[in-house]
């Protein structure tokens, strides 16, 4: 029998279209931060959005916010690959997707204080104590994001996960992040705010959701 990873005829029509390169390979790339006014072609808010995964947040806010230049990174193809081929459908000129690991490419295409806001949306947990080191959230990461925003800059955190919720919030508290109510306070729900795909499942089952807006001091 064939190895399952063998390519077998006929499967293909089945698959769902996947576009055939890396998406924003032309940015993930970079050894420094690029011309972003040239690159989106105007001016105007720079935000990122770390492991945007089906892009519910990602296409939903740049639909909302045409003015604001999006960077969604997500490292599984799948996902990021979808996600860039529905913004050029929805003809979003706002959104970049990178398929990368946002932990490595972060530190090299955005500079210090270049950055209006920063979405973190239901990171994965990493249950396992030996994976706990693949968390976005880590000390240095988190002092490094603070470096990246601009004075007054927004952090914007999600998750529905209790005990990450409160140790994220306060490893970003400890390195510098300011929550203007009060350390270790949740922010309530907005509902003006645009819902990541994750969370629209939560809206609908009424499972909490722990939401902080961070604010790097001005
Ligand atoms: C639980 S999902 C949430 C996705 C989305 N934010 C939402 O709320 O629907 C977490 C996502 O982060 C991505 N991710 C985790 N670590 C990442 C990293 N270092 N760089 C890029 N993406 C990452 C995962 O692939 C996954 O799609």
């Amino acid at each position: 029998m064939a190895p399952a990873h063998e390519k077998r005829p006929g499967l293909d029509m089945a698959r769902p279209r996947l576009l055939p390169d890396p998406v924003g390979m032309h940015l993930a790339d970079l050894e420094a931060p690029p011309d972003w006014d040239a690159e989106f072609g105007f001016s105007g808010p720079l935000e990122l959005e770390i492991g945007s995964g089906a892009g519910g947040h990602a296409l939903e806010y740049c639909r909302r916010h045409p003015d604001v230049r999006y960077i969604a990174i997500e490292w599984r193809k799948k996902y990021a690959r979808d996600t860039q081929s529905r913004g050029e459908k929805m003809e979003l000129r706002n959104l970049r997707v990178l398929e990368a690991d946002a932990r490595l490419v972060v530190p090299r295409i955005f500079a210090s204080g270049s950055l209006d806001a920063i979405h973190l949306q239901f990171p994965d947990p990493w249950w396992k104590r030996a994976h706990l080191k693949r968390a976005v959230i880590q000390p240095d990461f988190a002092q490094l994001l603070l470096d990246r925003l601009k004075p007054g800059g927004l952090f914007d955190l999600r998750t529905d996960v209790e005990d990450r919720a409160h140790s994220m919030l306060a490893v970003l508290e400890d390195a510098g992040f300011v929550n203007p109510l009060g350390r270790g306070t949740f922010h309530p729900y907005d509902p003006e705010e645009a819902p990541s795909t994750r969370e629209r499942r939560y809206l609908t089952s009424g499972q909490p959701v722990y939401r902080a807006r961070l604010r790097k001091p001005a």
